[in-house]
Formats: C-alpha cells, structure tokens, sequence
C-alpha cells in the first residue's frame, strides 16, 4: 500500500498546479477552458503513456481504452476534470487519477481483462460554465438535445458549441451500448465516512435534485430620494425567499441553497431593478423535493405582491432520483466489505444509470467538505480508493 501511497501522489502532483487560484487556493477548471483543456491534453499523454487509444465521443467526453474500443461489452470507469468557482482538488479529477492507476495495477498484477475496460473524462459535470451540471453524460445518453445544448452560453456569451469547436454530436447510443457497467470513483461530499473506520464506501442512491432560477423584477431608482414606502425593491422579495427555502428546507429534512445571484444594476445606491438568485434544492424522496420548491414559489409569488414586485421561475434542470443498480452495489460492497451509503450530489453516474449497471465508490473525505478549497482527503485513503478501484475493475472485467 504505501507504493500505491507515493504512486497516487506523484500523479496528483502532476495535476495539482493545473486551474489552482492562488489567491482562494482552490480550483478554476471550467470546461473546455484553458485550465481544463490542460487537464485533457495531460488526460491524453496518460492514456499514450500506457499505450490505451483515446477516442472522443463528439460531445468533449473523452475515453482512453484498455482493449479494443469496437468490441462491446466494456466496463467503463473515470468522472470529470471540471470545478466549481474556486472548488476542491478531488471532486471529479480523483475518479481520473484513480483510473489510470488502478490499471497500473491491474497491469502490475498480471490481470488479463476477458473485456475491454474504458478510462473516461466527462465534460462540464458542474454545470460551472454553461449551467447544466453532468452535460456530456446528458448529451451521451440523450438526455439533453444536442440543438439545446448547442445553444447553452456561458458568462461571456460563448455557446457550448463555440467551446467545443463543432456542433456536440448528442445521444450515441451505439457507443453507449459498447458499455456493460459504470463505475465512478469519487471524494465522498460529506460526514458519513469521516468517523467511520472505512476509508471507502458504495453509493446506494443519489437524492433527487435541480437548479431553479427565481426572476425578481422592480422599480429601479434612487436610493437616497426614494421613499422607503414608494419602493418595489426586488431585493427584499428576494432576500424573502432565500429565508423561506432555508426555511421550508429544514422543515422537510431537505437541502436548500441559493448560491448564485445577479443584481442590475448592481449600485450601491441604486434600488436594484432585477434581482436573479438560483435555487438549488435535494430531498431523499421526488415528492419532498416538489413540495419543497413549490412552497418556495407560493411564498416568493405572495411576497412579490407584498412588495409590489415581481417574480417568475425557471426550472433549469432537474435530475430524477437515481437508485443503483441495487444487485451491483451489493456485490461491490461485499467485495470490498465496505459500507453503502446515499448522497445529495449530482453525478455522471446517475445520468448513466438510466441506461447500463452503475455504481460508485466514495472515498472519505476527513472533514466533509466539498466545493470549497478546503476539501480534503489522506494520501493514504485515495491509495486505499485506488486499491478497492482495481480490486472492482479485477471482478467486472474477468469475471
Ligand atoms: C455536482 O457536484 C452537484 O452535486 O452539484
Ligand atoms: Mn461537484
Ligand atoms: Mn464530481
Ligand atoms: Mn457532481
């Protein structure tokens, strides 16, 4: 273990500068920008350097091949370069990292896979540049036209299209059908294993989830010369609602957060005329998650008129609850007699369970942290994920 120690963190080295701000010390990897694309050439060099083909699926995801990438029936495993603002180290590039050294170590050990094993580097998971988080795994399966995604823009108005260089090629269902199970290796995004004695865990399930943007329009005008009661100050209705979501959040046992908002005109002294704030929402069950954004809204709409203000809605995407492959997740954990646990975040995994057997494994993170800088995980825990990746990878593509 301790070679599989200072193996991981030799690679991780490699990677770790790539996209860092000095500033917040966290990461700056938008998709298909420079930071990123830097991810994807050394993505390639890794793939070179152990001799795996890479081939490109026409929406940016990338897949580095262990065997011949026309013969079917693969086991595909690996996660996403690309961060949130200012995001952690491991969310994402540690299911790359681990890939390429678990075939290391296959290799090492002699393992002849009786099929082909694919590395993959999904594009835009975040959703940080143009908004819809697990973008190529949607457009991979289908999920998402490719038309609408060809239109999506990020801040500086570049569409995803421009970003990609050509049109994205949407559902490649013959690719897909080349694939016979998924698994994705991931820094756990909360406690549940940081006081456990399991450095890995298996993924039972992922909370339904989405992104909805709340449009608050007013009067802009003066703030010094405004009468405090001739106002319709789109902030205060917005401010409201941020209260409410928390609110309504806790008392369904869901997650509320509005992380994101705009205001224009963006003046000190100025009443904002438009205030826009995004909601992101999870609960354990579809119907709790409904109802949660549902009573946001009613109470968002009752204040706008309270305020003399305005507001509409607009669900930007929605990710329907994903149940692993239960038969596949009690396999792994058996094999790994490891402990199998939900979580609340979104991953390319659970946009490819809709369509092949797939499962996860989370490595545990000490403090829970995650899409902040200071998320973290031991060298000696990664080692530990890279050991349970190969001894998975060993089991799905022999037997
Ligand atoms: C992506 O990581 C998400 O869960 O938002
Ligand atoms: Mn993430
Ligand atoms: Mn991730
Ligand atoms: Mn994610």
């Amino acid at each position: 273990m301790s070679d599989l120690v200072a193996r991981f963190r030799k690679l991780w080295d490699e990677i770790a500068p790539i996209g860092r701000d000095a500033g917040s010390g966290g990461y700056l990897r938008y998709a298909l920008t420079e930071p990123e694309l830097r991810l994807r050439a050394w993505f390639r060099d890794q793939a070179a350097a152990r001799d795996l083909p890479v081939t490109e699926d026409g929406n940016g995801n990338l897949f580095a091949w262990w065997g011949d990438p026309e013969a079917g029936d693969a086991v595909l495993t690996g996660s996403h370069f690309d961060s949130v603002p200012h995001g952690g180290a491991y969310d994402g590039p540690l299911g790359i990292v681990s890939a390429f050294l678990a075939v290391d170590a296959l290799r090492e050990a002699g393992v002849a896979p009786a099929r082909p094993l694919a590395v993959g580097a999904f594009v835009e998971e975040e959703g940080a540049r143009f908004g819809v988080p697990c973008l190529g795994s949607r457009l991979l399966t289908g999920a998402l036209p490719a038309e609408r995604a060809a239109l999506l823009r990020d801040a500086d108005g570049v569409s995803f299209a421009e970003a990609l260089g050509h049109p994205p090629a949407g559902a490649r269902p013959e690719l897909l059908g080349r694939f016979r199970s998924f698994v994705e290796l991931h820094v756990e995004q909360g406690r549940a294993l940081a006081d456990t004695a399991a450095p890995v865990a298996v993924a039972s399930a992922i909370w339904p989830h989405g992104r909805w943007r709340f449009d608050f329009t007013g009067e802009g005008n003066h703030a010094g010369t405004t009468r405090m009661g001739d106002r319709r100050d789109p902030m205060l209705t917005y401010a409201f609602t941020v209260l409410a979501a928390n609110k309504e959040a806790r008392l369904r046992g869901a997650h509320a957060t509005v992380g994101r908002v705009s205001v224009a005109p963006n003046a000190t002294n100025a009443i904002p005329s438009r205030v826009t704030g995004w909601l992101d929402a999870r609960a354990a069950e579809p119907e709790t998650l409904s109802g949660l954004v549902e009573a946001v809204r009613d109470k968002a709409v009752e204040r706008a008129r309270r305020d003399g203000t305005e507001v509409t809605l607009t669900e930007e995407s929605a990710t329907p609850l994903v149940a692993f492959d239960g038969g596949l997740a009690d396999r792994l954990a058996r094999l790994l007699a490891a402990p199998v646990l939900p979580t609340g975040a979104g991953h390319d995994a659970g946009v490819l369970a809709g369509h092949l057997p797939t499962a996860m494994l989370f490595v545990r993170n000490p403090t829970g942290i995650s899409h902040s800088p200071a998320e973290s995980a031991t060298d000696a825990d990664c080692a530990a994920g890279v050991a349970a990746l190969a001894r998975v990878l060993e089991e799905l593509t022999c037997r």
